[in-house]
């Protein structure tokens, strides 16, 4: 259990998140593309939570694995999101799209942890998707 923000990447029990992502793989629908992807997340309060890739006929309304995580963090208390790993049907991490490193950006900012695979550094959302636009520039930059 954690239950203040992990500063280090060390302190992550990296093969759990993937773990994780893998057996959520396994609860994608994915009848399209046949891309299977799972994701699983640490929350600041030491949840794991999870998302699967959930596609549409109108392929564009296709949610990615960590939408359904984003998602699943609500719905099971919310926080800060520490490290996510995200996995397709073969196991190994895949980057995520830009679309979700908003998302995540949304819940983790610069300094979530993403898995990088075994043997690899993780890195640092900030890393990914550097000058990133959030919550902070909605509230500073609405009218007067
Ligand atoms: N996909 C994700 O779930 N997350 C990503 O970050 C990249 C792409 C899914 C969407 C679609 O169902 C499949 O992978 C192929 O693009």
């Amino acid at each position: 259990m954690y239950c203040v923000p992990v500063t280090s990447p060390d302190a992550i029990d990296w093969d759990e998140l993937r773990a994780r992502a893998r057996a959520a793989t396994r609860r994608a629908y994915a009848p399209y593309s046949h891309v299977r992807v799972g994701a699983a997340g640490l929350s600041e309060h030491g949840t794991i939570v999870e998302g699967s890739n959930v596609e549409n006929a109108s392929l564009g309304l296709t949610l990615c694995a960590e939408c359904s995580l984003a998602s699943d963090l609500a719905r099971q208390g919310g926080g800060r999101l520490v490290a996510v790993a995200v996995v397709a049907g073969d196991g190994e991490p895949i980057a995520p799209c830009g679309r979700c490193r908003q998302v995540l950006y949304e819940f983790g900012g610069a300094e979530l942890w993403l898995d990088a695979g075994e043997g690899a550094a993780p890195r640092r959302l900030g890393e990914l998707l550097p000058h990133a636009f959030g919550p902070g520039d909605v509230e500073s930059r609405r009218d007067a």
